[in-house]
């Protein structure tokens, strides 16, 4: 029995977090699920964002499954960065999920059909940190800066845990996307901290690939990729077209993942909150439903994993051939085949 807090979230979030739970229970898998009230509803109601009390409880729980967060497009509520900082960025940091891991299987009829890849997006550096700031704000001479901050000890770890993943796949093949040809400074600790860890892993075959050029890769030809390793900016933006490419960003699950276990790793769909679709049954529940199937690998229920990964699949490529689908009948279809 494992315990996961349930962060619903906003908008369709607590619609696909729903089915992925009929999955895991229909998979086998018992959990003790907690309810989180957090996202742009709390923080309206309340001005709480992720109070310190929150976070320690769930810094106890052994997973946690996160729907979407996020104000209705066009809507004030919740200034930008409240909560991709104060919740979904401050998670990240503060429980070290430094891999964001992005599995992509091309569905037929996508400009990617049968492409089988996974970005392995550092989670905790990059743009993200924090770093920079402001000056003679609203003034004619305003000046705003906002590093990349990249450590040996960030790049190493994430690049030395693709790797192993690509060591582990039937095509061992790994490729840094980056920009070295610019950012000289960032690029050359990556692709220095790449190539040292090459030498350890003979069996990984590798390239490198400039993130421009990497974008016409992966609309015109993913299938060259297995697994690709990047920075955390990059790794934002590539994963939304390898999203769109691949059947859409209802199709695109991620694992915020911290290897080391000192903590809980979070699970959630790309997609965000969706509000303009809410109650529609439009919701495409797969991403979700995939999102907890690589927290039930991440959790040890690797027969389980595999039964469910399976099942998405094949329920994936159904909604491909068309036909009549809502949320709640591709939950379903895929509990049914478990
Ligand atoms: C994602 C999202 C987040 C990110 C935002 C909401 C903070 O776009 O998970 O890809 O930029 O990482
Ligand atoms: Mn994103």
């Amino acid at each position: 029995m494992y315990r996961v807090a349930v962060i619903g979230g906003d908008g369709i979030g607590p619609e696909v977090v729903r089915e992925a739970l009929k999955v895991v229970a229909a998979a086998g898998v018992a959990l003790e699920t907690v309810d989180y009230d957090l996202g742009a509803q709390r923080y309206v109601r309340t001005g709480e964002v992720l109070p310190d009390g929150v976070l320690e409880e769930l810094r106890g729980v052994d997973a946690i499954l996160l729907g979407a967060v996020g104000p209705a497009i066009g809507s004030t509520d919740v200034p930008p960065g409240v909560l991709e900082r104060g919740l979904l960025l401050r998670l990240r940091f503060s429980l070290d999920l430094y891999i964001n891991l992005r599995p992509f299987n091309g569905a037929p009829g996508s400009l990617a059909s049968g492409a089988d890849l996974v970005v392995v997006r550092e989670n905790t550096e990059g743009p993200y940190a924090g770093e920079g700031g402001q000056l003679r704000r609203n003034t004619p001479h305003e000046v705003a800066t906002q590093g990349s901050v990249n450590t040996r000890f960030g790049v190493e770890r994430c690049v030395r845990f693709a790797f192993a993943l690509a060591a582990g796949r039937p095509r061992r093949h790994l490729t840094l996307v980056h920009k070295t040809n610019v950012l000289t400074f960032s690029g050359d600790l990556w692709q220095r901290t790449f190539e040292e860890v090459a030498a350890e892993h003979s069996g990984v075959t590798t390239a490198y690939n400039h993130v421009d050029a990497a974008s016409i890769y992966l609309a015109t030809d993913a299938g060259r990729y297995d697994v690709i390793v990047t920075d955390n900016l990059f790794g934002d933006i590539l994963t939304d077209l390898a999203g769109a490419v691949t059947g859409g960003i209802g199709l695109a699950a991620s694992a915020n993942l911290n290897p080391e276990r000192t903590g809980p790793s979070l699970f959630e769909p790309v997609h965000g909150a969706a509000h303009d679709i809410v109650g529609t049954g439009k919701a495409n529940p797969l991403a979700a439903i995939r999102s907890a199937q690589m927290m039930l690998e991440h959790l040890g229920e690797a027969e389980a994993a595999a039964r469910v990964l399976k099942a998405v699949l094949e329920v994936q490529d159904a909604v491909a051939a068309g036909g009549d689908w809502n949320t709640q009948a591709i939950g379903d279809a895929v509990a049914e085949r478990l």
